[in-house]
């Protein structure tokens, strides 16, 4: 049985008073909370505060992105070190807003999860279609493409240690999640092509979240789904109130 895990991404946004406050308020409110994995993502700045604040609680947190190399001349990087050095236990990679806004490729996301497995970090690689693949028909090529991209010379054992996150990107911040149907139909297929280029266990093991405009009210009908693992979660995991309440609806769906 797979144990399912939220984690927010909090993406650009809180200053580390704003970062405080938040996890604290998290801290409280979920400090009983059992059966799911829950993470934060906060900017750079604040993951150090952030985790923390969160010492002696089950929350952990993670970075939003990284570098492939350890260190050395490059500008504006983070490499894996510093993000366990700040407490991470986790890090995004590929989120669709890096593809589209700073030239990430498959290629680039597949050095960061190499480096992210290699140093022990758990990596949250994000793969899905914008809106115009969609409606040509093209949701599973680019899906598939984003996969296997990343999964270059990613062995057994490294894929056993990875996180997938679906989201759509017509489906991020857009207040228009994907149904049910439609994320099931893609998780469904990334186990797929795992079980296909690993094996039937790997398939089975490997936990996959949804991404993309997940509220209070939409958790729960998701997870209702026997592929959909989680939730990676951006505006709702900016606000104490809606980050708890979708924690604790998936701890509650898997009781
Ligand atoms: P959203 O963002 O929940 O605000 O749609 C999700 C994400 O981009 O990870």
């Amino acid at each position: 049985m797979r144990k399912p895990i939220i984690a927010g991404n909090w993406k650009m946004n809180k200053t580390i008073k704003e970062a405080f406050e938040l996890v604290n308020g998290l801290k409280k409110n979920l400090s009983g909370v059992k059966g799911v994995d829950m993470v934060v993502c906060p900017p750079f700045t604040s993951l150090s505060e952030t985790s923390n604040a969160l010492k002696g609680s089950s929350i952990k947190t993670g970075g939003q992105d990284l570098f492939w190399e350890e260190k050395g001349a490059y500008t504006g990087e983070i490499s894996v070190s510093m993000l366990k050095d700040a407490g991470a236990d986790y890090v995004i990679i590929g989120h669709s807003e890096r593809r589209q806004f700073f030239n990430e490729t498959n290629d680039s996301v597949n050095k960061k999860l190499k480096r992210a497995l290699a140093g022990g970090l758990t990596p949250i690689v994000c793969v899905g279609e914008r809106l115009a693949e969609r409606e040509a028909g093209d949701t599973f090529k680019v899906v598939e493409d984003h996969v296997q991209g990343a999964l270059k010379a990613i062995t057994e054992k490294e894929i056993l240690n990875t996180i997938f996150a679906y989201e759509p990107v017509w489906a991020i911040g857009t207040g228009k999640t994907a149904t049910p149907e439609q994320a099931e139909e893609v998780h469904a297929f990334i186990r797929k092509i795992i079980g296909r280029q690993y094996s039937k266990e790997a398939a089975s093991a490997v936990r996959i979240q949804y991404g993309g405009s997940v509220t209070p009210e939409n958790i729960s009908s998701l997870l209702d789904k026997p592929d959909v693992d989680g939730a990676l979660v951006g505006g709702a995991s900016l606000k104490v109130d809606t980050f708890t309440e979708i924690v604790r609806r998936a701890a509650d769906k898997r009781a």
